[in-house]
């Protein structure tokens, strides 16, 4: 059989965490499983990785092109660029006023209730244009590759009218063309009431649902923030519904401050993932793993409002569900731009085992905005996204809590942090 022709070769690696072969999410303890190749190497074609094993057998897989890029991963660790499938990347103002005020005791949904939070970003951000909203998710996206995020999902929220969420959508759509991360784009018009629907809910569930009409076409998912004080699940009933009517995923804001049944109504929608799950309940787990919902954790939100309450990491994981962990990029819960802080947060927050947290942030991560199939793993087929560490073993990573970044990012097969190590 011929060779097939290398365009980059990646040596030197002693440990590569593939993350295993074959596509969707890993569970239970199978999420442990991150497949660790010792002395190992990698070859890209365009875009596509064509080899990834033990280094001893590169040579008789491939041959070099004659413009070949060759890096040296210097006995460092490498693994999949990190998915970060829950963010709200894009708004106007940042609100650490609000962080003060958490600080000294008011509640998050205390500020939201006298028009803070939430509804003080969406008139920030209503303020914005769209050139602003993309020179923003440009200087976040450039900050999140270089600490080794490869896929960004990108929640629009801060609008709350047809024309500032197709904004937001249309935003991130450009991103998605223009920068190196790639952006998916998912409406979230049921993020809170706004303002002008004051007592008038019911018209803005039914205005939600014209922009699932009107956006269908342009985003991916939908997601609803279904809580006390945001929307009831019967208000998201509407919204999915439109959703799948139009071939949308769903996602889910769910069980975050309280047990309001998010996660069932996620397994009833059969959802690609329900997010945050703080207060889930053992009957929405059980409806979880039915449904094969995958759990997207976000430990920093917890964090930042100053709550002990976390996630039920281990029994979602006992029940077979798959976790994947996310940033909540966003300026009220979450003003974290870095998986590495979240994948340490996991381990020491929600007791998860490094390889189960990089797991989270990988492979799952990427079953979680349905592009398991092609990133999130390191195996011939998948697409050549990776990033390398200077370090001698994988759980140096959550061990340092952040303080590590990529020496190299390689996003298509393309070196695109660390161009220096690029050799010969
Ligand atoms: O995921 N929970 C709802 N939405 C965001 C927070 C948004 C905000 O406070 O601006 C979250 O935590
Ligand atoms: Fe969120």
């Amino acid at each position: 059989m011929a060779k097939a022709t290398a365009t980059l070769v990646v040596r030197g690696i002693r440990q590569c965490l593939t993350m295993g072969s074959g596509d969707g999410a890993r569970a239970g303890a199978d999420q442990e499983d991150v497949a660790i190749v010792e002395d190992a190497a990698i070859a890209a074609a365009g875009e596509e990785i064509i080899y990834a094993g033990p280094a001893s057998g590169l040579l008789s897989q491939i041959r070099e092109a004659p413009d070949v890029v060759r890096v040296d991963a210097r006995q460092g660790v490498v693994l999949p660029g990190f998915v970060d499938p829950h963010t709200h990347l894009m708004f106007g103002g940042w609100r650490s006023a609000e962080f003060g005020q958490r600080i000294a005791g008011d509640s998050y949904q205390d500020i939201l209730a006298a028009g803070g939070g939430i509804l003080s970003t969406v008139s920030a951000t209503r303020q914005l244009g769209e050139e602003e909203l993309v020179e923003l998710g440009r200087r976040r996206l450039s900050r999140m590759l270089a600490t080794g995020t490869t896929t960004v999902e990108a929640k629009s929220g801060y609008g709350l009218s047809l024309d500032d969420e197709a904004k937001l959508v249309r935003a991130a759509k450009r991103l998605s063309a223009t920068e190196t991360v790639e952006v998916i784009p998912t409406l979230l018009g049921a993020h809170a009431v706004p303002p002008e629907f004051l007592g008038n809910r019911a018209g803005y569930v039914a205005l939600v649902v014209q922009m699932v009409e009107a956006l269908a076409d342009r985003v991916e998912f939908v997601d609803a923030f279904c809580e006390q004080g945001a929307f009831s699940v019967a208000e998201c009933r509407e919204v999915f519904t439109a959703a799948q009517r139009h071939g949308l995923g769903v996602k889910v804001h769910a069980d975050q401050l309280g047990t309001t049944g998010g996660a069932e109504l996620a397994a009833e929608f059969g959802a690609i993932s329900a997010d945050h799950l703080d207060y889930i309940s053992p009957a929405g787990i059980a409806a979880m793993a039915d449904n094969g919902v995958v759990a997207v954790l976000l430990p920093t939100v917890p964090l930042y409002l100053m709550s002990q309450h976390q996630a039920p990491a281990a029994e979602l994981c006992d029940a077979g569900v798959p976790i994947a962990l996310a940033t909540d990029f966003n300026p009220g819960t979450s003003p974290v731009e870095s998986m590495a802080v979240v994948v340490a947060t996991a381990c020491m927050l929600l007791r998860m085992s490094p390889a189960s947290a990089l797991m989270a942030a990988t492979r799952n991560a990427a079953s979680a905005v349905g592009r398991s199939d092609r990133v999130g793993s390191l195996t011939a087929g998948k697409q050549a996204d990776l990033q390398i560490y200077e370090v001698d073993d994988y759980r140096m990573l959550p061990y340092r809590f952040g303080a590590l970044r990529p020496r190299v990012v390689v996003k298509r097969g393309q070196v695109v942090i660390g161009s220096e190590a690029v050799a010969g």
